[in-house]
């Protein structure tokens, strides 16, 4: 129970990824209620810890963005600069690129932000093989493609999030398949292959990293993977394997584009890697020795004001460069609430942005971005996960409609102390 205390509330499904949810088991509702993980809200609730979150954002829905909006880009402003007029790309261009994960709506409400304070994006949702699927072999690709083109006019990179992840999956993609069974594998590898062989080239002019495989890892410390009852992939493989392929598929259809194209592109991404980085490292090493590259490692960072330490991230991300991965800072966001005060889902109560909180909060954005510039050798970007208060997944998760302030613009896309912490120290 200590050993979970203090976890981070995780990412939630969307409600799309709710529907796909599979149905939990009760060891891994047991496993949550031990290790008090996310409760995720659709899914099954409790289950996977995942948190993944995914997609979820829920926060990704419309709905979110709508609340404290101000409208257009221009109405919102470039929102503020740092010492002599600095933005923050410029600020940490000797440092690492700053990335923002964006929806489509974005491209309004905070399109100038977006212009100037930031050289890279991930899609929030609109990459993922469950958002991009209308069917087997069939895509709408309009949402990530305005996205990329959003990137491509402005200069940008994207990272490519995410090619394999438990969460927020096509319904047919382990429809028909029966778990262990040798041709269901084929199968399911084939259907992977396909994916990533069409989505890997259609954006391989601007997307210069992937999130390979997501959150493989099990929330439990004594278990290593996500196993069957949280993980299809898993389920039906039957084993971790799927990891493996999925690197070489991503790897394989890099390489076709040109030898050489696939070199730093190839990521681990997961979420509380301070709890999970031998086992990370564990899991990238074997892939390794199967002969298929793994480049860098993701640390999501969705963390709290008081969890993890700065001292346990630099651990972390010590742990990840001695043992010849880079770093990117994937998922970027501090939420004000600690809902797992006693290792177990305590909803705290809706709190106010008093100048206080704001003033703590903006603190421990000073400490993560000091943190990240002692390792910017090792450090490829750093990604928030969403640009303003007005759209974030944290407004839902891991409590519906409690509004939160994890981001460096308020909900009307107005600076805030993180901001100035941020850009100038
Ligand atoms: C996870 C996923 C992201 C996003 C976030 C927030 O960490 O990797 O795609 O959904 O959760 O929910």
């Amino acid at each position: 129970m200590t050993v979970c205390s203090n976890l981070l509330p995780l990412p939630i499904p969307s409600t799309q990824d709710a529907a796909r949810c599979p149905p939990r088991g009760s060891a891994a509702l047991g496993i949550l209620a031990l290790c008090s993980l996310l409760s995720l809200g659709g899914c099954g609730s409790s289950a996977t810890p995942n948190g993944s979150g995914a997609g979820g954002m829920g926060a990704g829905t419309g709905g979110m963005a709508a609340t404290g909006g101000t409208g257009s880009g221009a109405a919102t402003g470039t929102g503020g600069t740092g010492d002599g007029g600095l933005t923050l790309k410029e600020v940490y261009q000797p440092y690492f690129p700053i990335g923002a994960a964006i929806a489509p709506s974005h491209l309004t409400t905070v399109k100038d932000i977006l212009v100037t304070h930031f050289n890279r994006i991930t899609a929030e949702n609109d990459m993922k093989f469950g958002i991009v699927s209308t069917g087997e072999g069939t895509y709408d690709w309009s949402a990530a493609d305005e996205l990329a083109d959003f990137a491509r006019e402005n200069d940008m990179a994207m990272t490519g999030h995410a090619l394999v992840w438990h969460r927020q999956t096509p319904s047919w993609l382990f429809s028909g398949l029966t778990a262990e069974n040798a041709d269901d594998i084929e199968t399911l590898k084939g259907r992977m292959k396909a994916h990533i062989d069409t989505i890997v080239p259609r954006y391989d002019d601007v997307v210069d990293n992937w999130d390979v495989v997501n959150e493989a890892i099990s929330d439990d410390p004594a278990v290593d993977f996500r196993d069957g009852s949280e993980s299809d992939y898993f389920r039906i493989f039957g084993s971790e394997d799927y990891v493996y392929w999925a690197f070489k598929y991503a790897y394989d259809a890099l390489e076709a584009i040109e030898p050489g194209n696939a070199e730093g592109k190839l990521y681990y991404n997961d979420y509380n890697v301070t709890l999970k980085v031998d086992r990370i490292i564990a899991l990238c090493d074997w892939v390794k020795e199967q002969g298929v590259p793994v480049h860098g490692i993701g640390l999501q960072q969705h963390v709290r004001i008081d969890w993890p330490s700065t001292a346990e991230i630099g651990a972390a991300i010590d742990k990840i460069t001695a043992a010849g991965y880079a770093v990117k800072i994937s998922e970027l966001d501090v939420t004000v609430y600690n809902d797992y005060p006693a290792g177990e889902l305590e909803p705290a109560p809706e709190v106010e942005f008093t100048p206080a909180l704001e003033a703590e909060h903006a603190q421990r954005y000073a400490n993560l971005f000091a943190l990240y510039r002692e390792h910017a050798d090792d450090i490829t970007s750093v990604t928030f996960w969403g640009v303003s208060d007005a759209h974030t997944w944290l407004d839902d998760e891991p409590v519906a409609g409690r509004t939160n302030y994890p981001l460096l613009w308020d909900a009307n896309h107005e600076p805030k102390d993180a901001l100035d912490a941020v850009l100038n120290f």
